[in-house]
């Protein structure tokens, strides 16, 4: 029988992180470089039911039924298989892999949800729908941290640029002049369910603050957006600057987010800002081509532990 495979990419916000998960737009791009895999080995020779999960990235080893109920993975398997309305799986080998660093806002989480989901239903017999497996893995978002906006998901599933609005079908738009984001990772994991936790908090204590801090968040993906199809990509940078300075003040930047930011900004980028949840992990900025590789090296020089240099198409 033969193994049956899926990936998926990994994904940066450009506008809107946060606030999106108050009902605010955001914008999200494929990040292609970087990927989760997922292979399923049949073993016709051990008993139905037996499914053992190998994921080297995180040291696991294990037959599912050792592992707790609420392990990503394993809830990711169990869910599917309640979905497909099947008891017992066929024995297998899962494989999980991923080149997307963890908890560090490029969307580790949901591409291996969204691979694991697409190999295992191939497996079954019954590959999924893009929409049902976005739905699925927002489900399992929902362990990684609890009341996701399902960006993440969306993104990741469609493998496409996506503006999003919580709770409304996805709206997919066009790039007509194609640009480069250079990728920054302070190398500090951040737990996007803190993040996103503080940050609810800080809301609850002042509404109304927050409440116009999520709306001019708002405002920008919206006009990223506008910029984005009529091709005025430099006036990207000027959004992505106001963009940061806000998630400064809703306080999810740190010191070593403002200082790549920063850097980017001053080896020429157009606009920089952390991207994902913030407190760590990592920043984008917007910058002519030619000058990609010069603001990668800045950020590399002042402690960014890896670059990514991406298009948007
Ligand atoms: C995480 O990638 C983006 C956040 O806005 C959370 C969410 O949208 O679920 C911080």
């Amino acid at each position: 029988m033969p193994a049956f495979t899926a990936t998926a990419p990994g994904k940066v916000i450009l506008f809107g992180e946060h606030a999106v998960v108050y009902g605010q737009p955001a914008i999200a791009v494929p990040v292609e470089q970087v990927r989760a895999r997922v292979v399923i080995e049949p073993q016709p020779r051990l008993k139905p039911g037996t499914l053992r999960l190998l994921a080297k990235d995180i040291q696991l080893d294990a037959r599912l039924d050792e592992l707790a109920p609420d392990q990503p993975l394993v809830f990711a398997i169990r869910l599917l298989l309640s979905e497909l309305k099947i008891e017992r799986s066929p024995a297998c080998t899962v494989r999980v892999s991923s080149t997307i660093p963890v908890a560090a806002g490029l969307g580790s989480g949901a591409a291996v949800s969204v691979a694991l989901l697409r190999a295992f239903s191939a497996f079954l017999g019954q590959p999924l729908p893009d929409e049902r497996v976005s739905r699925l893995a927002y489900e399992v978002e929902k362990i990684h941290h609890g009341t996701p906006s399902g960006i993440d998901n969306t993104v990741v599933t469609y493998a496409e640029p996506v503006y999003f609005v919580k709770g409304q079908s996805i709206q997919r738009f066009s790039v007509p002049q194609p640009f480069t984001i250079v990728i920054g990772d302070t190398g500090i994991s951040s737990s996007t369910s803190l993040a996103v936790g503080d940050v609810r908090q800080a809301y609850q204590a002042d509404p109304e603050l927050y409440q116009a801090y999520f709306s001019a968040i708002g405002k920008l993906a919206e006009e990223a957006r506008r910029c984005i199809a009529e091709g005025t990509i430099e006036t990207l940078g000027a959004l992505m600057h106001e963009n940061h300075v806000l998630l400064q003040k809703i306080g999810v930047s740190c010191e070593e987010l403002d200082r790549l930011v920063s850097t980017a900004n001053q080896a020429g980028a157009w606009g920089a800002k952390l991207s994902g949840s913030g407190r760590g992990g990592n920043m984008i900025a917007v910058v002519e081509s030619g000058l990609a590789e010069k603001v990668a090296h800045s950020l590399r020089q002042v402690g960014a532990v890896r670059t990514i240099i991406t298009q948007v198409r």
